[in-house]
């Protein structure tokens, strides 16, 4: 009998190695919605009220989140974006200074920076993991920097330890986005509670979701205080007499998403758990394959997510490109996506161009304070190097064992016929 790596490439003509449709993150995300759900959103409907300032949805979605985590003050929002832009506003930046970023992440994440006329400063990654370093991070260390935001990546932990030491050594705050990591773990402490401000997303992709929303949570409590303060206009949950101590949007959760929110938060160590089950028994079946690394939590005590099962291509050990092998598991009906956002984020348009605020280029072009930051190709080579040879694989709850060996067999499959 033929094996697996003896068997003719789909995309030559041979036999495919599944014909059923995989479960993808955006068509069932969130993905567990039922009864639970319904019975939620009725009580809302039938109160009357949809507004998080009369009802008891949101604020017992934040209970149960502060519980579950294990941390002080929890803050909903309106989405990611808002959840880190209430982060930033809790940090209180002055207007140029500057908070060191990841270069492989979503815009929402710049966009929280720019927004309060900070300016993001991209620290290079690690090689294998994509996420930022205590190495990489120091260097971008100047006398304006006032925090360093690390990102959780497609669901892996962050190294924290040597991340938080060295802020606390130059006075910096730690933001943790992990839009795309809940409850990811390093060393056994979750993402989000390591730093000072942890902020989450439920965008209709991630791990559990209400639509759009977002979370904002810190063990701080001037922090603390800071965060319900900027969600709401500067009023946090107190009345209309009370006077805005600083500027900030309504970003508001309402009731209905609260309501979903708090379904959706119970059944949340179930989703992550399946998750971290199908991406490790991934990673372990094809760990022998040539030519892949296989993602990997960044140690025994750490925990992946997995929002997406994200290895790294060895071009120097295979015949053909990134391109070439997303077009080859396409055909063997296991689609793998070619390089997440392709480019790190300093290569968008708007951030090359410094489209921000009309055609001033401010806060990075700054003549008035002899300031001229721009960002180019070259800056992050590990980024760049990584987005080249990162593919992006569903894998998700809805998994089951089969598919996770389909999936096996598939990658076997490709990898090793096209070795060199
Ligand atoms: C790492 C990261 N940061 C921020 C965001 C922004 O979240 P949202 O789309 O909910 O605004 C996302 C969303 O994909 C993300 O993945």
């Amino acid at each position: 009998m033929q094996t697996v790596e003896q068997e003719q490439l789909a995309i030559e003509g041979g036999p495919r190695t599944v014909d059923y449709k995989f479960p993808t993150n955006s068509d069932i995300s969130g993905r567990m919605f039922g009864d639970e759900e319904i019975a939620e959103l009725t009580d809302v409907i039938r109160s009357g009220n949809l507004n998080v300032l009369g009802g008891p949805k949101v604020q017992q979605f934040e209970e149960e989140w502060k519980k579950t985590f294990g941390v002080k003050h929890a803050v909903t929002s309106t989405s990611g974006t808002s959840a880190l832009h209430v982060g930033v506003l809790a940090v209180g930046p002055n207007p140029g200074d500057e908070i060191i970023v990841a270069p492989i992440t979503d815009i929402g994440s710049i966009i929280a920076i720019l927004y309060q006329l900070a300016v993001p400063i991209f620290a290079d990654v690690d090689p294998i993991s994509g996420i930022i370093t205590a190495e990489t991070i120091e260097p971008c260390i100047t006398e304006r920097t006032v925090a360093i935001m690390v990102v959780h990546l497609q669901g892996n932990a962050a190294v924290m330890d040597p991340i938080v030491e060295l802020a606390r050594k130059h006075n910096l705050l730690v933001i943790e986005d992990c839009s795309q990591a809940h409850m990811a773990a390093y060393n056994g402490r979750y993402a989000g509670t390591i730093g000072d401000i942890g902020c989450y997303s439920f965008q209709q992709s991630k791990h559990m979701t209400t639509g759009d929303g977002g979370m904002t949570v810190t063990n701080n409590d001037y922090l603390g205080e800071r965060i319900m303060l900027a969600h709401n206009k500067g009023r946090g949950r107190s009345g209309r007499e009370s006077q805005p101590p600083f500027l900030a949007p309504n970003y508001r959760m309402t009731e209905l998403q609260g309501a979903v929110g708090l379904a959706q938060l119970r059944k949340l160590p179930t989703i992550t758990g399946l998750r971290t089950k199908w991406g490790n028994l991934l990673s372990d079946l094809v760990d022998d394959v040539p030519g892949i690394i296989p993602p990997r939590a960044p140690t025994p005590e750490s925990t992946h997510v997995f929002w997406n099962w994200c290895p790294l291509a060895k071009l120097e050990e295979l015949s053909v490109g990134l391109d070439d092998l997303s077009q080859a598991f396409a055909h063997e009906g296991v689609g793998f996506g070619a390089g997440y956002t392709r480019t790190p984020i300093y290569e968008y348009d708007v951030l090359k161009n410094r489209r921000f605020f009309g055609e001033s280029g401010y806060p990075l072009h700054d003549p008035a304070n002899g300031r001229d930051v721009r960002y180019y190709t070259g800056m992050c080579p590990n980024a760049e190097g990584i987005l080249k040879r990162m593919l992006v694989r569903h894998i998700n709850e809805k998994c089951t064992e089969e598919m996770v060996h389909d999936m096996a067999r598939a990658i076997r499959k490709v990898f090793t016929h096209y070795a060199k």
